[in-house]
């Protein structure tokens, strides 16, 4: 597996199914008395966020204390990043202080391939959401979740139909579930108003539609994502009540699901505008279990990335070579 995880497309098919085989073995310890490990004990992990965050960050956070590693939050507000300190001059701090894996969100498409591209630091950067980039993270506990519904007789997710609807535009989100799911071989339609698909989502491996009832019919899984106002600059849609009656999930399309049927949304969710509040409430949303699955998956990811590899001495040839502050 690569040492890094900024993008789905560092991974193969093999090292995907690895990271969910062992996600469902370390969901074991969330559910046991004791939930730690010692296998992380002595790493530190930090987590570097740009950008707002309440699920990615805590769930993170727990992940590497559920292994017993040491964890440093580093957030924009408060530190010297809000004085304008650099990227780099900041990973030199983390490289400094001996960081094992620097978990980072920013604002910028392309920042966390930046501070492992440029070798700033020896630990592993995980990308936990760039811009409108990717989230590989996300992508991977959406598939895990998903993989916990399959019906019997199902094995895996080849040939699931899945909808991810609304602002793919701004979606990070989209991007990392399109490649994940694709991965893993289902079957994505993206359906979304023309104004909020990106430029050449033609060559994006999916269908695409511009209508949710006969895609809700038909989907095993209806991912919803939220309205990313705080990206949008002008207008995309008529009104949010328009949007909300041609794009959101509401109770009578609920009905035309199959019974079976999934409803998932990355949160933060907007309540009334791509989702009514009796469909994330329903008995078909995972939306909860999707946060609890988030920590299994995350300590999988840090587990492989981190456990066993020879990270450590690296650090310490490093530290000991140059100290930069
Ligand atoms: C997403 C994100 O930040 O990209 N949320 C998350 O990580 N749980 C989706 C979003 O903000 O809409």
């Amino acid at each position: 597996m690569n040492r890094h995880l900024l993008s789905i497309n560092d991974l193969t098919y093999e090292d995907a199914v690895l990271i969910l085989d062992t996600a469902a073995e370390l969901a074991k310890i969330s559910d046991a008395p004791v939930k730690k490990l010692p296998t992380l004990r002595g790493r530190t992990v930090v987590n570097l966020f740009f950008e707002d965050s309440t699920r990615t960050r805590i769930s993170f956070e727990a992940a590497a204390k559920r292994l017993s590693a040491d964890v440093i939050n580093f957030s924009a507000k408060g530190s010297s990043l809000s004085k304008g300190e650099s990227l780099k001059d900041t990973a030199l701090t983390l490289q400094a202080m001996g960081a094992d894996a620097v978990i980072i969100r920013h604002g910028a498409s392309g920042a966390p391939a930046r501070l492992a591209d440029q070798q700033w630091m020896t630990g592993s950067v995980i990308n936990a959401g760039d811009g409108t980039h990717e989230h590989p993270t996300q992508a991977l506990l959406d598939a895990f979740t998903i993989r916990k519904h399959l019906r019997p007789g199902q094995k895996d997710l080849s040939g699931l139909k899945v909808a991810i609807v609304g602002d793919v535009l701004h979606s990070r989100v989209a991007r990392s579930n399109v490649l994940l799911l694709h991965k893993l071989g289902a079957i994505v339609t993206l359906v979304a108003p023309p104004t909020l698909l990106p430029v050449g989502v033609e060559s994006w491996p999916v269908e695409i539609a511009f209508g949710l009832d006969l895609v809700v019919a038909k989907s095993d899984v209806v991912m919803m994502l939220r309205i990313q106002r705080e990206r949008m600059a002008d207008l995309f849609f008529p009104s949010e009540r328009e949007y909300s009656r041609q794009f959101g999930l509401n109770g009578d399309r609920l009905k035309m699901m199959q019974p079976t049927a999934l409803v998932m949304h990355p949160g933060p969710m907007n309540r009334g505008l791509e989702i009514s509040a009796d469909s994330a409430d329903s008995l078909q949303s995972v939306i909860v279990e999707q946060v609890a699955n988030g920590v299994s998956v995350r300590m999988a990811v840090l587990y492989l990335l981190l456990g066993g590899s020879p990270l450590s001495a690296e650090n310490s040839k490093v530290l000991s070579d140059k100290v930069v502050i």
